[in-house]
């Protein structure tokens, strides 16, 4: 199985970033976590980070044919891109959109993700570990197909 998994905007910073909510793990760090995570369990990343919406967008459209799914962080963009949204609705293979915090037990405005509704799944407050139950969860679906 082929996953295309993107991070937005700030994941770059991930362990300068308020390490009281998102660690002291960097993006290499995470990146490197889910390569070892996805040879063990048999399945094939491309992992992109972009801190512009657009290029989201085009890294999306430009290659989903690819894949057989999408595991997305949009970071702040989840709270108000419907560009996003509309992008993920396009495209016929599942999203699921993961965050390492809680979203829901933060500031209100991020209580709101306006790219659920274009996703199959949101996972959230886990850390890595979001990424790596996203990845079992859609290994779990293709089986089912
Ligand atoms: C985030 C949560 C978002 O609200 C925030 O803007 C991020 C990171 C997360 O992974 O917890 O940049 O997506």
């Amino acid at each position: 199985m082929n996953i295309l998994i993107i991070n937005g905007p700030n994941l770059n910073f991930l362990g300068i970033r308020e390490p009281e909510i998102y660690g002291h793990k960097t993006y290499n760090d995470l990146v490197n976590h889910l390569l070892e995570y996805a040879e063990d369990a048999n399945v094939s990343l491309e992992i992109y980070q972009t801190n512009h919406e657009g290029e989201i967008i085009d890294i999306i459209q430009d290659n989903y044919h690819r894949f057989q799914a999408i595991i997305i962080n949009p970071g702040a963009l989840t709270h108000y891109s419907y560009a996003l949204h509309d992008c993920l609705k396009s495209v016929p293979i599942p999203s699921v959109e993961v965050h390492l915090s809680d979203i829901n037990n933060r500031e209100p405005f991020r209580k709101l993700s306006v790219v659920a509704p274009a996703c199959v799944a949101t996972i959230v407050g886990k850390g890595f570990q979001s990424y790596t139950e996203a990845i079992d969860l859609l290994k779990r679906g293709q089986k089912k197909i």
